[in-house]
């Protein structure tokens, strides 16, 4: 695809050369976003990053990979600050705040709303989530951490066995990774949850028909035992009519050390695409996980940084031009050190 001035939406947008390409562009922002360099090429940029749901780490990781290339972020959260709530629509809301941003961040409770903003955007806008549809970067950054993963054990995306664990009907990360698989080969999915949370037919049909292995089970001891991921996922208790009925699916499927030791190979990479519910009822990934050295939550956390400046430079067209306006750092930063 042609990056430039292009609206990121959805993670079928990609081609296996393209997903290479962000990669690339990805690994060569290390230096910058590990402090060892600092690049202005984005200077005089705005990034509106604008959050219609609660976020941590997308919101801040956009703005801080737009910082990291030079550029400037202006930030708005809760439909309450903006004039959404005396009824103004996506389509005026995104042609006035395009003249006033080089590229939006955005992230909205109802399917397709991104896609609707991005008809009345001037400049680029970037998916930050869209109800239970889509979360395209957050699939990328997963990938991207998958692929230094099973690098590090002289392995490649190809042939990758993954299982899938928790609320697969709401959860648009995985709903995402599935889409972004379908450009691989080979691969084994095993996806777990209950009945009722299953991963959408449309997506199983697709990776299917892209001539991959899919299980589908309820089952999490036996579904971990042969995977090179496990994946797990948080139940989305706000697409949930109530709390009430949310409960009845939290805390279903749990992975503290002692599962892990009993049932996982020894080299089981474990991921959650955060936040991860540490509440007692849920507690999905078990915090005693976090000396097991095959947690790569935070990794993936770190990993967004990267793959998001990527992107930035992508759609921006400055991709080639980042190291020439760099200098060296000249503050102490304990991210230089490691
Ligand atoms: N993974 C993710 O989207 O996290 P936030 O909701 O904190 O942005």
């Amino acid at each position: 695809m042609n990056f430039t001035g292009a609206h990121i939406l959805s993670i079928q947008q990609f081609d296996r050369g393209d997903i290479q390409r962000i990669f690339a562009v990805a690994d060569s922002m290390e230096p910058y976003a590990l402090r060892h360099k600092v690049t202005r090429v984005l200077e005089g940029a705005i990034l509106g990053n604008m959050f219609f749901e609660p976020s941590t780490r997308t919101r801040v990781s956009f703005g801080s990979a737009f910082n990291l290339l030079g550029g400037n972020v202006r930030e708005t959260t809760g439909f309450e600050s903006t004039s959404i709530t005396k009824g103004e629509s996506l389509f005026d809301t995104a042609r006035v705040l395009s003249g006033y941003s080089d590229v939006i961040c955005m992230r909205h409770p109802h399917s397709g709303s991104v896609a609707e903003f991005a008809e009345g955007s001037r400049v680029p806008v970037i998916n930050g989530g869209d109800g239970a549809n889509e979360h395209p970067t957050q699939a990328l950054l997963d990938l991207y951490t998958i692929r230094k993963e099973l690098h590090s054990q002289g392995r490649g995306i190809d042939g990758l066995r993954i299982a899938m664990i928790g609320d697969l009907k709401h959860g648009r990360t995985v709903h995402s990774l599935c889409k972004l698989l379908c450009v691989f080969d080979k691969i084994q999915l095993t996806l777990v949850s209950p009945k009722e949370l299953a991963m959408p037919d449309y997506i199983i049909e697709s990776l299917r028909e892209a001539g991959h292995q899919v299980t589908i089970t309820d089952q999490l001891t036996s579904s971990i035992s042969h995977v090179d991921i496990a994946y797990s996922t948080r139940i989305q208790e706000e697409r949930f009519a109530s709390k009430e009925e949310a409960d009845l699916y939290r805390g279903r499927f749990r992975l503290n050390q002692t599962i892990y030791t009993e049932f996982c190979e020894p080299n089981t990479v474990i991921m959650h695409p955060l936040p991860r519910d540490s509440r007692p009822e849920a507690n999905e990934l078990d915090n005693d996980l976090n000396a097991n050295p095959n947690l790569a939550i935070f990794r993936q956390t770190d990993n967004g940084v990267l793959v998001r400046m990527a992107l930035f430079a992508l759609v921006l067209d400055v991709a080639d031009q980042v190291d020439k306006y760099s200098r060296d750092v000249n503050w102490y930063n304990s991210l230089r050190s490691k």
